[in-house]
């Protein structure tokens, strides 16, 4: 499973990346008004630091405009992944960027049916909300896993990319499912190493070595 760093901020990036915790990174426009940097020139920076997908969120909302604001970000790196949202102007971009050979993410994917139309589209990435499905009492994670059955029927190339992260059991579960990706806050990534019983064996040995009077080095 691919891990991709859900943000903007270039530092949170460059400490995950350090420890070859980043497959790729999804921004989207509340990100990038969190960071507080232009979209353009913190897509180039990051574009730079990472070698995997950077996923970039056109603003427009009709198709015409779409395409020419993801021919646009297309030209910031290689790397790009241009996002569209998952309406029938978004389907349209995503069908006319990923003919000219871009790679396309469409987001705020809330159904099975939405999915669908994104892999005949021919969408590089999907990516399903599950945190935000949870928050209105629907089950987000059951959508990964109906998403996987559908798209591995009928073998569709689309990867599904497991967004709106809240937590790290949604990571394990969508790791579980299948997903192919899954993209994450910085501080959820780091909260999947953390365990009180590893907390607690290593304060053993700590106290143990110390009785030993011993040194390594
Ligand atoms: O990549 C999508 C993600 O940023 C949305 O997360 O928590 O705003 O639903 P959230």
């Amino acid at each position: 499973m691919k891990l991709f760093v859900d943000t903007a901020e270039i530092d949170a990036i460059a400490e995950l990346n350090e420890l070859g915790m980043v497959d790729g990174v999804t921004t989207n426009p509340s990100l990038i008004l969190k960071s507080g940097r232009d979209i353009l020139e913190v897509t180039r920076e990051i574009c730079a630091l990472i070698d995997g997908p950077v996923s970039a969120e056109v603003v427009a909302t009709d198709a015409q405009a779409m395409i020419a604001e993801g021919r646009k970000l297309a030209e910031i790196a290689p790397n790009i992944a241009v996002k569209v949202p998952l309406t029938w102007d978004g389907l349209r971009a995503c069908k006319v960027l990923t003919g000219e050979g871009r790679m396309v993410n469409v987001t705020l994917c809330f159904s099975v049916n939405q999915a669908i139309l994104a892999a005949k589209a021919g969408a590089t990435f999907v990516s399903p909300f599950i945190g935000r499905l949870d928050d209105i009492n629907l089950d987000g994670m059951e959508l990964i896993a109906d998403i996987r059955a559908v798209y591995d029927n009928y073998g569709f190339d689309t990867q599904i990319l497991a967004a709106s992260i809240r937590s790290v059991n949604h990571i394990a579960e969508s790791a579980r499912i299948g997903a192919d990706v899954v993209t994450a806050p910085p501080a959820v990534i780091k909260a999947m190493a953390a365990h009180p019983l590893t907390d607690k064996g290593l304060a053993a040995f700590m106290a143990d070595w110390a009785k030993t009077g011993q040194k390594i080095l």
